[in-house]
């Protein structure tokens, strides 16, 4: 695998690979065995947007890699003051082992991928999540024993996560039924490709129905990063799109709860849905550092 730019671009057979040696790599971390696949390697994490877990779980994960990783911030590179994405692609390339970029549009991971010479995974853009879809396939094949066959429910924006969860779940044999409002529909490349997967594949505007039968239930925030000052009108907009004891009531027995984090309480999801699943949800949100060492290894090994 040279680059992860999105989960669109992966074969089912990159991501049982990715998630096999994420539970090997896993495996590894949690007896204390050594697992320096990456030693004198370096990783240049841009983040144009805030950050807890991508932030903290790949420099963690560099580290336990023999690696290092080195935060850099928009605020203070040149690319913040206006210097070309090719230029910086370039010049980064000379230094590093591999990027990993937070930004706004999808475009800019592209072109760092196609100007630099060195491997770029991108940890999160207006239109991907790739690295938390990887985390979240991999907690539901801990927690359910397998992915094929399970049906996931997203519920709200189609946003960044429904995009990935629609392209990782569908390749990976799973159902997907997203319920969003009028307006704030996945991406149309996304709608396209989920197309071909006929049945195992439904949007709707109604909440209880992508809810129904479902194993998994997914949820993320109305107003995404870069979005703040639309939150009140998607306040608005995403009225009964929440996450409650009511939608729980429509899914399969031992249904999960999954959300990437971070949670609006009162919004998206109540507090007790949250607190009721929270170990499948900070589950989760551990399985963003194993799954992305696996793809550091994959990408920059
Ligand atoms: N889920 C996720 O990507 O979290 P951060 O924004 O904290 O990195
Ligand atoms: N959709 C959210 C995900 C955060 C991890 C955002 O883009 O802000």
């Amino acid at each position: 695998m040279k680059h992860l730019l999105k989960l669109l671009d992966l074969t089912q057979e990159e991501i049982v690979s990715i998630l096999s040696l994420a539970k090997e790599l896993k495996a590894k971390q949690k007896q204390g065995v050594p697992h320096r696949l990456l030693e004198g390697k370096t990783l240049g994490m841009i983040f144009q947007k805030s950050s807890t877990r991508t932030r903290v779980s790949f420099e963690v994960g560099m580290y336990q890699l023999g690696g290092h990783a080195l935060f850099l911030s928009n605020r203070d590179l040149q690319i913040g003051r206006g210097e070309p994405v090719e230029d910086t692609a370039r010049v980064l390339s000379r230094y590093l082992d591999g990027i990993m970029t937070r930004t706004f549009a999808q475009e800019e991971v592209e072109t760092l991928a196609r100007v630099g010479s060195i491997p770029v995974i991108n940890g999160l853009t207006d239109f991907a999540h790739p690295c938390q879809v990887l985390a979240d396939l991999m907690t539901i094949s801990e927690h359910k024993g397998k992915l094929e066959g399970l049906k996931l429910a997203f519920i709200g924006d189609g946003n960044n996560m429904a995009n990935s969860l629609i392209a990782g779940c569908l390749k990976m044999g799973m159902s997907v039924s997203c319920a969003c409002p009028k307006g704030y529909e996945p991406d149309a490349q996304v709608l396209d490709f989920a197309k071909a997967y006929g049945e195992r594949f439904c949007l709707t505007q109604d909440p209880l129905e992508a809810a129904s039968g479902a194993d998994v239930v997914y949820t993320d925030v109305w107003a995404s990063m870069g979005q703040e000052s639309e939150q009140k009108v998607r306040e608005k907009a995403f009225q009964g799109y929440q996450v409650n004891e009511a939608l729980m009531a429509k899914t399969n027995p031992g249904c999960m709860v999954q959300h990437c984090l971070p949670a609006h309480r009162g919004e998206e999801i109540t507090a007790e849905v949250f607190e009721a699943h929270a170990q499948e949800i900070f589950d989760e949100a551990e399985n963003r550092l194993h799954a992305q060492k696996a793809v550091l290894v994959l990408c920059l090994g």
